[in-house]
C-alpha cells in the first residue's frame, strides 16, 4: 500500500474525502499545512491523521523550506504527494525529490481558468461547461500533464454557490478514485 502526504492550506474538504474514502489503496500518512489556522488541521485531529504545521517564513528561503519538507516526507516514507488546496507554488527541491509523484486538483477544465478562484472565473465568464481537473504538478502553475477531467454542465438557473457545491461534490467523489489508480499504477 502506498503512503501519501496531503498538503492543504485551508478548509480541507478534499483531504477529509480522501481520508474517508472506503476502498483505499493508499494510506494517508500525514497532512502538511502552511497555515496553523487551516480547518484542515481540525479535520486531521478528529480523523486521527498526523499533521505537521510549518510556516515557510521561519525558513531562510523556499529551498530551505523544501529541503526540510523532503526530510520529513522521507521520515514518514511518503511515496507520493497529493495537493488539496495548498496555496503555494511547489519549488525545484520538492519537484525533483518527487518527480512525477505530486498531483493536484483544480476546479476548472484546464487549461481554462488557471490560478485562484477558478470556479468564479468560469462562472463570471459565462461558460456553459466547466469541471474539475486532476493533474501532475510541474514548475508552472496548473500546467502539468492532465490525469483526469470531469466535465460539468452549468444550467442557466445556477448561482455561483450552486456551482461551487457541485464542483466540490465532483472533487470529493473523484479525487480518491484517481489517487487509488495512481497508487496502483503510477502515472496513468
Ligand atoms: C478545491 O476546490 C481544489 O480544487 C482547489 O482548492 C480547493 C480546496 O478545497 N485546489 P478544500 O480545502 O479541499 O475544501
Amino acid at each position: 500500500m502506498k503512503k501519501i502526504a496531503i498538503f492543504a492550506s485551508g478548509n480541507g474538504s478534499n483531504f477529509e474525502a480522501i481520508v474517508r474514502y472506503p476502498d483505499k489503496k493508499y494510506e494517508v500518512a500525514l497532512l502538511i499545512t502552511d497555515n496553523e489556522k487551516a480547518y484542515a488541521v481540525k479535520r486531521a485531529e478528529y480523523l486521527g491523521i498526523p499533521f505537521l504545521i510549518f510556516n515557510p517564513r521561519d525558513f531562510k528561503d523556499k529551498n530551505d523550506y523544501e529541503v526540510f519538507l523532503v526530510r520529513k516526507l522521507r521520515q514518514y516514507e511518503v511515496d507520493f504527494i497529493v495537493l488539496a488546496g495548498y496555496m503555494r507554488i511547489i519549488g525545484s527541491k520538492l519537484l525533483s525529490a518527487y518527480e512525477n509523484k505530486i498531483i493536484n486538483i483544480h476546479p476548472s477544465l484546464l487549461p481554462a481558468f488557471k490560478g485562484k478562484d477558478a470556479i468564479s472565473q468560469a462562472f463570471l465568464y459565462g461558460v456553459k461547461v466547466t469541471g474539475v481537473t486532476i493533474h501532475l504538478v510541474n514548475q508552472d502553475i496548473d500546467s502539468g500533464m492532465i490525469i483526469e477531467q470531469i466535465p460539468f454542465y452549468i444550467n442557466n438557473k445556477m448561482t455561483i454557490n450552486d456551482l461551487e457545491k457541485e464542483i466540490h461534490k465532483i472533487e470529493h467523489a473523484n479525487y480518491p478514485i484517481v489517487i487509488n489508480k495512481f497508487s496502483e499504477e503510477g502515472v496513468l
